[in-house]
């Protein structure tokens, strides 16, 4: 079969595949073309590529010779103009905040892959780009932070007296989370840990941070390893609790999230207000309306002398680290789809597989999805 990479567009540093990935590919005997230059924002060359096997062409011949496209961000108008019918389209497509292009894709008669949708199990956990991506943003976000701070991360005895160690609150211990705990622990910071689900607070701890409990969390083992939406009642009580730590901290990394729903509000105004100047906080969850009230997405704002800088987007200021990881999970995922001889088979028995396709013959095939833009 012949796979195309698309160089992505905009502000975007990443490619779906590095030249290493690509090596692997031509080795399970799949042609692959290269858009021209789509890896050069992440430090590889055209002729890195064809090192690795892989032809170099335009964006309209990628799109006409590929049987399947490979992306990381939704495609654009003009790719969707290009492609041609039957085509097999795989991207991070977050579905359920892009119902259009779903449609579009659908009407096209793409079969789209969504990356940000495979099913969370064990089986599927090296292909999950949404925990490469979160690895990528905790380690980014606490160095951020500590950049911004103006105090040091590790606690100090000099002769000009002690330093004592800042003080993070992190919320939300999924994935970002605890890598957030982990960088800033070996940066010698005193961490507090606030999360949903209980399951968590063993890892938290094995970090060296300290698991803050609030009573009468909703914590559904049906979610799939995913948090909940909870009730007013908990929300209140989450409030005061977070409040009482976030105005003794020197930085807040917010991380909460649930799929497919705006994330929870955690830092009202009234704490961020109460908060010591020159502290910082680090929305990851900035995208989906973020963890504190007073976040901007993809802006840094200045509240009361508190730096609030709302960045859901790490992963592009670290391209080949992510762009590497991305192509790894990606080649896992190909794996399901790709016989010894090379060839494509679509195999709907396999739960990944299936879980995974959002349109395909016309229809838009994932349930949740297609039940979200039904409503
Ligand atoms: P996420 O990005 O959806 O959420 C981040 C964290 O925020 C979660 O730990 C969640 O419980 C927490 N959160 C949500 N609402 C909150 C609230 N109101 N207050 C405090 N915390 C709140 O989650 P992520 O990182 O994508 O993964 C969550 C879990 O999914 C992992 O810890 C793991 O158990 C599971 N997982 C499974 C995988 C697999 O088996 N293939 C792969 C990756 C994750």
């Amino acid at each position: 079969m012949v796979i195309g990479i698309l160089k992505e567009e905009g502000s975007e540093n990443r490619v779906a595949m590095l030249p290493e990935s690509v090596l692997t590919l031509t080795k399970m005997m799949v042609t692959v073309y290269v858009e021209h230059d789509a890896g050069l924002r992440a430090f590889s060359t055209d002729a890195d590529y064809e090192a690795a096997g892989a032809k170099i062409a335009t964006k309209a011949e990628v799109i006409a010779f590929g049987e399947m496209l490979i992306k990381i961000n939704p495609p654009s108008e003009s790719e969707i103009s290009l492609m041609k019918p039957k085509t097999v389209f795989l991207a991070v497509l977050n579905p359920f905040f892009n119902k259009e292009l779903i449609i579009k894709l659908a009407a096209k008669d793409i079969s789209s892959f969504s990356l940000d949708v495979i099913p969370r199990t064990s089986r599927a956990q090296s292909m999950d780009i949404l925990s490469s991506m979160a690895t990528v943003s905790g380690y980014k976000a606490v160095l951020t932070a500590a950049n911004s701070l103006p105090k040091f991360f590790p606690m100090f005895m000099t002769a000009a007296g002690t330093i004592t160690p800042a003080k993070l609150l992190i919320l939300g211990a999924g994935v970002a989370g605890l890598q957030a705990i982990a960088t800033s622990r070996k940066l010698g910071a005193v961490v507090e840990v606030f999360d949903v689900r209980a399951a968590v607070k063993e890892e938290v701890v094995g970090l060296g941070a300290k698991f803050v409990e609030v009573e009468g969390a909703v914590d559904d083992k049906s979610a799939g390893g995913y948090a909940v939406e909870q009730t007013d009642d908990f929300k209140k009580k989450q409030a005061a609790a977070v409040h009482d730590h976030a105005v003794k901290s020197d930085v807040v990394i917010c991380t909460a999230q649930i799929p497919g729903k705006k994330a929870p509000v955690l830092l009202k105004k009234e704490t961020v207000e109460a908060m010591k100047p020159g502290s910082v906080i680090i929305d990851l969850a900035a995208s989906t309306g973020g963890n504190c009230e007073m976040t901007k997405n993809d802006e840094t704002v200045i509240y009361h002398g508190i730096k609030i800088i709302g960045n859901s987007s790490f992963p592009v200021e670290m391209p080949t680290d992510a762009s590497k990881m991305f192509g790894k999970n990606v080649i896992n995922f190909l794996k399901l789809m790709i016989s010894a001889k090379g060839e494509f088979t679509l195999n709907w028995d396999d739960d990944i597989v299936k879980g995974t396709c959002v349109t395909h013959h016309m229809e838009i095939v994932h349930e949740r999805v297609k039940a979200m833009i039904n409503q």
